[in-house]
This record gives C-alpha cells, structure tokens and sequence, in this order.
C-alpha cells in the first residue's frame, strides 16, 4: 500500500493563527491527507506548536504567565482550534517535547562529529534600553537586498531573504523601538552549510516536479550566495533546547540554548515520536528512516512562501550532514499570502479573521471551502466579505445544498423516504454518467497534484452537472405523466448524493458526514462514476437532511465586515 507523510508548518505558539497562516499550510496539508486517505492510502499527518525563540517569551511575559505555562496554555487552544476547523492531524505535537529536546541535541552532536560545526566569538547586537541580547528577529531595518524598512534581523519578509542582524541598515529593537543598540563579543554555534552545497545543489536540481514558487526560491538562495552562509544555530536565551553535544554538556555553551530555527523543522520528526509516545501509533522510524522501512514513503511537506528557504536549505542542510538516512522531503507546496480587504492580515497589528473568531461565526466547512478554492498558489490571493458571501451563497447552498434538498424532499414527497424503483436510465443518464467520469478523471488528477483551486473548480463542476440534469430532466414534470419516469430519475439523483459526499469530504468533511448519514451510505471512494448509478438500491432507505448551507445575508456580511474592520482587542 502506498504511504505517505505529510507535514503541516508547524505554527508559532504565540497566539491564534489567522485564516491566512490556515490556507498557507494546515488546512491544505489537511485537503491532501484526507484525500489520500480516501483513496486508500496509508498516511501519517504530523503538525506541532513552534514554541521556542523570543516571540513566546514576550508573549508569555506580556500574559504575565510563565513561558512554559504560556506555551501548554497556547497549544491547548491551537489544538482544539485545529479539532474546530477539522484538521485531521494523526498527532498535534509541541516543539518544546522532550522528544525534539533529544532529537535536536542528537543532530547537533551528529553534526560536530561530522566537523559541520563551528565554534565562534560572534559580536551580536545587545540593546541598553532593554538589558539584553537583542534575538535577530526583534530587530528590525533597512533590507540591504531590497530597500524593505521593515525588514527582520533574521529574515526580509518583501524579498524572503535571509539576514543577520548587523547586515540591517538603521537597526532598532522592536521590543522598546530603542536604537541604542550596540554589538557585545559572544560565542556562538555555527552550522557550516556552505560545506553542503553541492550536495544541496544536487538534491535540489533534482527535483524537476516541484512547484515553480518553491524551486524559484530555493534555487535563487542556493545560487546567489547568501542563502547558504555558515548560520549561528544557538541564542542567549533561557526558552528553548539547551545546547548539548549529544547527551553530553557542551563546555561554553552552558547557557545557551538552539535556535528556534534549527529545532523547529526537527520537531517533525520528534512529533512522531511523540505520536508513538500517545499511544496512537507504534513504530515512528518506519516513517522517517530509511534504513527502517521508511525508503517507500512519499513525503510531502506544506508551507507559506517565507518558510521556503528553511526547507529547501537549512533543514536538508540539517540531515544531510548529519550522515545518518533520515528521510528528505519529497515534494514541497508552498504558498504566497492571502491578503485581507485590501491589506495584509497581521498577527501583530489583529488585522482580518482569526481562527477562534472565524468559528464563532461560521461553521468550518464554510471557510473550508472558500479558502481551499481561493489557496493562493499561483499569486497573492485576497479575501473580501463580497467575494466569500457570494461564492459560498452560489457554490454551496444554491449549487451542492440546493440539489440535495431538492431531490431529496420531492422523491419524499411523491415516492417516500426510499429509493424508488421502476424505470431505466436512458440517454440522458448515459451522457451525465460520461461527464461525470470524465470529470472525476481530472479532479483525481488535480487532487494527484496538489492543484488546490483546479481540483475545486472541478468539483464545482461536479456538482453542477448534479443541478443540471434535475433541472432538465424534470422529475416534477416527467411524474405526471410517466412516473416510472420520475422514478428513475429521483433514483439516479440521490444516487449522486453518496457519491457527491466522497468527492467532496476533503474539502467539507462535515457536510459530507451529513450527506452521507442522511442517505445511510458509507463513504468509498468511486472506482467509476457509473458506482453513482446504482450504489444505492430501490428501496433503500434515506431521510432528508437538515439544510446543509444557509445563507449568508447582506446583513451578516455587514455586520462582520464591520466587525472585522478595525484591529483585534
Ligand atoms: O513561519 C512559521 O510559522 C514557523 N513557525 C514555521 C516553522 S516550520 C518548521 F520548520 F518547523
Ligand atoms: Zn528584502
């Protein structure tokens, strides 16, 4: 059986993701699972809070919490927000497990054994006003590359370059917005990447399949220079994994810990060790070793566009040098940003929809849907109140809910709560059962290759032509006058019910529970459309389903986009 992994970006722990962190990584990761899932694969879906690095620190500081009281406060929320919007993670995990702990200081140890690392007396940017060491992504300047004002001391979030602090043009901390900021001796860890190039250089020329937005940027870091420089892996903080060879202390290096950087990717892996730890698998290496069966698995990892260059170098710089046959990743999705009316969605500015709001309002297939059918793949995409109020409005209740409502009250209300016998499928049937095929055919093709918004337009497609035969075909009308007519009709249509459910349940999971409960039928995934003819027998039983999509109103849209106008509190 064909398996695969999947990895989800795992989020930073400080604070609820907005929709545009959910359609750059989780909910897609969470699409291609349940798809393969129900097309019979066996997969392992792995995603975790990101909880080390200054940004929990401040946020925990800022909540007037402990960090670690913080983080296992924040992961709760993420995970039952994740439970909310129906991602079905095989485990959620946290960076800061000890798995990830031991995981992170045995790739370090592996790779000074390997001479990847380097000790060096680094000066690094100490902020008066602050009394601290100033970690590089709270400072912030000019980009050298691209003139941003508000680029990062880690990274320039307009060009996606990497950055030390000290390459910043007009440096300030962000925490005190001081510029009384100036540069102290300490010593740090270095990984020696730029010993990996052409190792680099050759697993990424390999890769011909992948996404032009990932291999764009993974080559255009490779290849100019910058992306590959030796990275210091440690900080002076308290959160996080203290520096360790090994299990073995590191001498100098008491009160240093890992940078968030370098142990965050490694946390996929230790999640699935801490998914073995839950009980709810047995065997982690089969997944992620090559040398213990994990040489047959396909691994895909999702991610929004910014987190590219952490993949496609560090990370593999990562297990490359350490030597041992951890699995690489196999194909990388990555996305551009989903604006929100007009701006930006912001996390620090609580600009657009968060994950716990979105819920309070809607529930998850909704948003579901129209951020899967809008995933920003090719470009920017934006979201706009009109657009989500008519697309769900048009695709979901007047397409998909309409024609299960319709058929399924006019077969109850001529024939019964039954499929009805009597008459054949003839011409009409025959050509519908054609266009079916053919379309499924490309929505397998399109959910084959992670093409998010075409395999939704097919699906759309799907469920029109659904529409599109009751609409001419009649049953109301044939029933006058030929009710075995009628009859055949009504059966073929609700026998698009069941087989509408499958096709649609990675894209609107509960829907789909709905549409298939509502007509006693277990999900299966189609071999042929012809299984949409005759999976349900006549006389199998069904009731009619509680409206599956309402509305949304003028007044609702207002009222949100009101709502959602101004800045979180
Ligand atoms: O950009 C982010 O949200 C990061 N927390 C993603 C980390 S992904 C990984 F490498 F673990
Ligand atoms: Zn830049």
């Amino acid at each position: 059986m064909a398996r695969t992994l999947i990895t989800s970006a795992i989020p930073y722990i400080n604070g609820i993701k907005h929709l545009g962190n959910l359609i750059g990584s989780q909910l897609p990761a969470d699409l291609h699972a349940r798809y393969l899932r129900a097309r019979g694969q066996e997969v392992l879906f792995l995603c975790a809070t990101d909880e080390h690095g200054t940004p929990a620190e401040l946020a925990a500081a800022k909540a007037g919490k402990p960090v670690a009281e913080y983080c296992a406060e924040m992961w709760a929320i993420q995970a039952d927000l994740a439970k909310g919007f129906r991602l079905s993670f095989d485990h959620f995990g946290r960076s800061s497990s000890p798995q990830n702990h031991k995981l992170t200081q045995h790739f370090a140890g592996r790779l000074a054994d390997a001479g990847l690392i380097e000790e060096v007396s680094e000066k690094q940017v100490y902020s008066n006003t602050d009394g601290r060491f100033l970690p590089d992504r709270y400072i912030e300047g000019t980009c050298p590359n691209c003139g941003y004002e508000h680029a990062r001391g880690d990274q320039c979030e307009n060009c996606t370059i990497q950055l030390t602090p000290t390459q910043l043009i007009n440096p300030r901390s962000t925490i005190s917005g001081s510029t009384d900021l100036e540069v102290r001796e300490t010593k740090h860890l270095h990984l020696r990447q730029s010993q990996l190039r052409d190792q680099l250089s050759a697993w990424i020329e390999s890769k011909t399949d992948w996404p032009i937005l990932t291999t764009s940027i993974a080559k255009k870091w490779l290849n100019d220079g910058d992306g590959l420089q030796d990275r210091g892996i440690t900080r002076d903080l308290d959160w996080g994994v203290p520096v360790k060879r090994g299990d073995q202390p590191w001498p100098g290096m008491e009160d240093k810990v890992f940078y968030v950087w370098f142990d965050a990717p490694i946390e996929y892996i230790a999640c699935g060790a801490e998914w073995v730890e839950a009980g709810k698998g047995t065997d982690w290496e089969r997944w992620w070793r090559t040398d213990k069966g994990a040489g047959d698995v396909r691994y895909v990892q999702f991610m929004g566009k910014d987190n590219v260059p952490f993949h496609t170098l560090s990370f593999p710089a990562t297990i490359l040098g350490s030597g041992e046959p951890w699995k690489l990743v196999d194909y990388i999705k990555s996305f551009n940003y989903l604006n929100y009316d007009g701006g930006q969605f912001s996390t620090s500015q609580g600009r657009g929809v968060f994950m716990d709001q979105a819920l309070e309002i809607l529930p998850s297939d909704y948003w579901r849907w129209w951020l899967l059918s809008h995933a920003p793949e090719t470009s920017d995409a934006e979201f706009t109140w009109e657009a989500f109020q008519q697309d769900v409005n048009k695709d979901l209740a007047d397409v998909l809910g309409n024609f299960v409502s319709r058929i399924t009250k006019f077969c109850r209300s001529k024939f019964g709560e039954a499929v009805p016998d009597g008459g054949t499928y003839g011409p009409q049937e025959k050509a519908l059962i054609a266009d079916l095929q053919t379309r499924l055919e490309r929505y397998q093709a399109h959910m084959d290759a992670i093409e998010i918004r075409k395999a939704a337009a097919e699906l759309r497609a799907i469920w029109t032509l659904g529409n599109e035969y009751l609409q001419s075909a009649a049953p109301w009308t044939a029933f006058k006058t030929d009710p075995d007519r009628a009859a055949a009709i009504t059966r073929l249509a609700l026998n698009l019910i069941p087989f509408y459910a499958t096709l649609s349940a990675p894209f609107i999971p509960d829907a789909a529970t709905q549409m298939h409960d509502a007509m006693g039928a277990e999900p299966g995934w189609p071999e042929h459309a012809d299984a949409a003819l005759t999976a349900l027998p006549a006389g199998h039983a069904f009731t009619v389903p509680d409206v599956l999509f309402s509305k949304i109103s003028d007044e609702d849209r207002e009222g949100w986009q009101a709502r959602f106008a101004g800045q979180r509190v």
